[in-house]
């Protein structure tokens, strides 16, 4: 599994059982394949526009997420306010862990993508920061 070039960001790979007759089974477990306690689950699904972009924002410290695209696929791009990479997520298995100060933009879903993200704390708009200037200064400050 290749590695990010970004900080804050890593792939993180579930079991995956069975096989092409039976299908497949994954599974995630709080404190154990996801490093975090889960406190919430969403979900984006139904993005009907392949130009439509999703995310184009970055948490602030205390809030990590793993997004998996369970069906379909979506492309990650990611920057830390000095380099950046990107990856395409279409393995159900495999999840992209997003941790803080991150700027991160979802592009090129499929019609069919479906894509869970585990969080570690609850939905509070103060963790965002949803300006990119803003992201580079604090970044820069380190606050
Ligand atoms: P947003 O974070 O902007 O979505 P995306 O990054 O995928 O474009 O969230 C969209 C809306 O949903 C926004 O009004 C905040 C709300 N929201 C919640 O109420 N709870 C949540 O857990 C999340 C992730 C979003």
């Amino acid at each position: 599994m290749n590695e990010l070039n970004v900080r804050n960001c890593r792939l993180i790979e579930l079991p995956k059982i069975g096989d092409e007759k039976r299908g497949y089974l994954s599974f995630m477990e709080s404190l154990r394949s996801i490093p975090f306690e889960i406190k919430r689950v969403y979900y984006i699904y139904g993005v009907g526009d392949s130009s439509a972009m999703r995310g184009e924002h970055a948490h602030k410290e205390n809030l990590e997420q793993i997004f998996f695209c369970i069906n379909g696929s979506v492309t990650f791009l990611l920057d830390d306010g000095e380099r950046k990479d990107e990856y395409e997520l279409k393995d159900p298995n495999i999840g992209i862990y997003i941790g803080p100060k991150l700027w991160h933009t979802l592009v090129n879903f499929s019609k069919d993508a479906i894509v869970l993200v585990v969080a570690s704390d609850y939905y509070t708009e103060e963790l965002y920061i949803r300006d990119y200037d803003k992201f580079i200064e604090y970044v820069h400050r380190g606050e």
